[in-house]
C-alpha cells in the first residue's frame, strides 16, 4: 500500500524499498514527503520533473504515497459514505482513513505532522512553508469526494491547510503545492547560493519586476535603471516597484507591512 518513489531505482514497493546507503544524500537526514491519497498515481506529478525532480533522484528528498482505497475491508473497496445529516456528495470514511493515518504514524515517517489539505484549512503562507520545510516532513492527506469525515482528522490533530479561496477536485493538487513549496526551500535543490532572498513574500512585499535580454523587444524597452550599473539605485528601484505592487494588488499584506517597518507607504501619510 506504500509507495517510494526514489531515486534513481523509481518506483518501488514497500518502506525497504532503498538503503541510505544508495541515496546520494543520506535517506535519515532527508525531507520525507508522504502523500496518502486515493489517486497515488498523481505524485510525484510536476514534482519529477526539473529541479524537485533532481533533488528527488539525488535523494534530497523522499516521497512516498500511501493508496487509502489499500484499507478498505468489503470486496468493493469502499472508502466513503453519504453525509450524516443528509447533503449532496460523499465523505470519506473514518475507519479506512484511520488504518492509512495508523500505519504511516506505524512506520518510518510516524514522526511527520499531518496535514489535510482542504478549503476550509488555514491559507498557507509562506512563514509555514519555511517552518515545515525546516522540519523533517509532512504527511499530506489528501481528501476527494466532499471532504474527510471530521472525527479522524480531530482524531489525529491534523493540521487543516487551504492553499486558496477556491474548491479543487480534490487535495492531490494542494499537495503538490505545498511540497513543491517546501521542496524548493531545502538546501541544494535550487542551486545557484540558494539565495530566496528577494522572492515574493521574504520581506512580506511581492516581488518587483524582472527583465532580461533583449533590451529593446518588439519596442518595448527595459526600464533605464536597470542598465545604469549603479546598484544602490537599482536596489531603490526594485525596492519601490514592489512596494507599489503589493500596495496595489494585496492591500492586506500591505497593511501588514507598512504596521511592521514601521514606515507609512512612500506616497502615503
Ligand atoms: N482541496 C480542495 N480545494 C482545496 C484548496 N483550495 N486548498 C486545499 N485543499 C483543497
Amino acid at each position: 500500500m506504500a509507495t517510494v518513489i526514489g531515486p534513481r531505482t523509481g518506483t518501488q514497493k514497500g518502506h525497504e524499498a532503498m538503503s541510505d546507503d544508495e541515496a546520494k544524500v543520506p535517506r535519515g537526514r532527508a525531507w520525507r514527503a508522504v502523500a496518502l491519497t486515493l489517486f497515488p498515481d498523481m505524485f510525484p506529478g510536476s514534482l519529477g520533473q526539473s529541479l524537485a525532480g533532481q533533488a528527488l533522484e539525488d535523494g534530497r528528498w523522499s516521497l512516498e504515497t500511501v493508496d487509502i482505497r489499500g484499507f478498505a475491508r468489503d470486496k468493493h473497496r469502499t472508502v466513503d459514505d453519504t453525509p450524516t445529516g443528509g447533503g449532496a456528495g460523499m465523505v470519506m470514511r473514518p475507519d479506512i482513513v484511520d488504518l492509512a493515518v495508523r500505519d504511516v504514524k506505524a512506520g518510518p515517517s510516524g514522526d511527520l505532522p499531518l496535514i489535510y489539505m482542504t478549503p476550509r484549512g488555514r491559507p498557507l503562507t509562506q512563514d509555514r512553508v519555511r517552518a515545515l520545510a525546516k522540519g523533517p516532513g509532512v504527511a499530506v492527506l489528501c481528501g476527494r469526494y466532499e471532504g474527510v469525515d471530521q472525527r479522524v482528522l480531530d482524531a489525529h490533530e491534523a493540521e487543516e491547510i487551504s492553499i486558496g479561496d477556491y474548491v479543487l477536485s480534490g487535495g492531490e493538487v494542494a499537495a503538490l503545492v505545498l511540497m513543491d513549496a517546501c521542496v524548493r526551500l531545502i538546501p541544494g535543490v535550487m542551486g545557484s547560493g540558494d539565495s530566496h532572498a528577494e522572492e515574493s513574500f521574504e520581506e512580506g512585499l511581492l516581488e518587483y519586476p524582472l527583465y532580461t535580454r533583449p533590451q529593446n523587444w518588439e519596442g518595448r524597452t527595459v526600464p533605464e535603471v536597470l542598465l545604469s550599473g549603479h546598484h544602490a539605485n537599482i536596489r531603490a528601484w526594485r525596492c519601490a516597484e514592489a512596494e507599489a505592487i503589493t500596495r496595489e494588488r494585496r492591500p492586506d499584506l500591505w497593511k501588514v507591512y507598512t504596521a511592521s517597518s514601521g514606515t507609512p507607504g512612500r506616497d502615503e501619510n
